[in-house]
């Protein structure tokens, strides 16, 4: 079966790696022609380091490179059984993305949303194929994270479902099946706790002090606030202001100080500024 991935952002690029190096053949689209360019460079640097290290051989590099095409064609779908959509998280662009998706796709083929929370259902219906549509939330850096979310759409069917939850097993992604209510289940609980700590360095605490005290007190691999860098600011506010909106509860209030960085253009890791400093 033959995969193509829409969008070459962090999580599409890194998806269609992990599709990839499964075995499959991937064709990673976006229409943005430089954000292809720059997957492909990120995905040669990452390869190059391995090779390096010595955790992948030179043979394996290019068999994998042999199974990723690029296109920033749309029709390009063509041909493909599943199709995995991982552009920005705005709904009205999914949408319209789905829209095209379902004109383009084989009748038969299944297409998947990497959402972190937004309504499947709703995507789901911009198509002809609601039945056929379901989530799967990877998580940054999907290569590397363990676990997918699988989650099912008011009208998505059986068989969709077990086909989905093979595919991902298949590119060795651990599965559990979430509720489709904003955040799912990592998000959920993983960012109110970012957002929280954002809070206490609008309150004068020091980020490195944040960060210490979960990597050494709850032994988590990176401090609250570092993953907020790696992942985005504004991707993690987008997620946060998704709970506030979905659940009309103010225990997810999204911290201001998160607002002021976005719009100072202070998104982290990627812009060389966040809670920290980065070379870029
Ligand atoms: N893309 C692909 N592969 C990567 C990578 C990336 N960005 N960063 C690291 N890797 C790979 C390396 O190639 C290496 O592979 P190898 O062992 O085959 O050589 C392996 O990961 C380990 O790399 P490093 O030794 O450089 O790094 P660390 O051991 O420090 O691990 C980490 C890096 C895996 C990112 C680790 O710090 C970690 O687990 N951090 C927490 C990540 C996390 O919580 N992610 C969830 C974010 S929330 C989310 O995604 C939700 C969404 O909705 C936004």
């Amino acid at each position: 079966m033959k995969v193509a991935v829409i969008g070459a952002g962090l999580m599409g690029s890194g998806i269609a790696q992990t599709c990839a190096q499964a075995g499959y053949e991937v064709k990673n689209i976006d229409v943005f022609e430089p954000a292809i360019e720059k997957a492909k460079v990120n995905i040669e640097k990452l390869f190059a380091k391995k090779v390096a290290k010595g955790s992948m051989t030179e043979a394996q590099k290019n068999e994998i490179f042999e199974r990723m095409t690029y296109s920033s064609n749309m029709e390009d779908v063509r041909g493909a059984g599943i199709i995995i959509e991982a552009v920005p998280e705005k709904i009205e662009l999914k949408k319209s993305v789905f829209k095209q998706l379902d004109k383009a796709a084989d009748p038969e083929t299944i297409i998947v949303s990497n959402t972190s929370g937004l309504s499947i259902s709703e995507m789901a219906a911009a198509t002809m194929r609601p039945h056929k549509v379901m989530g799967v939330h990877f998580f940054y850096p999907a290569p590397v994270m363990k676990l997918a979310e699988l989650i099912r759409g008011i009208a998505t069917d059986d068989d969709t479902y077990s086909k989905v939850r093979g595919f991902v097993i298949s590119i060795k992604k651990t599965v559990v099946d979430a509720p489709e209510y904003p955040g799912f289940i990592v998000n959920r609980i993983l960012v109110p706790m970012q957002n929280e700590a954002a809070f206490m360095v609008m309150e004068g605490c020091k980020p490195e002090d944040v960060d210490n005290a979960m990597k050494l007190g709850a032994n988590h691999p990176m401090g609250p606030l570092e993953l907020t860098d790696f992942v985005g600011i504004d991707v993690m506010l987008a997620t946060m202001t998704g709970l506030y909106n979905g659940f009309h509860d103010s225990k997810y209030r999204p911290c201001p100080l998160l607002e002021t960085m976005v719009k100072a253009g202070h998104l982290g890791r990627k812009t060389g500024q966040g809670f920290y400093k980065y070379d870029k």
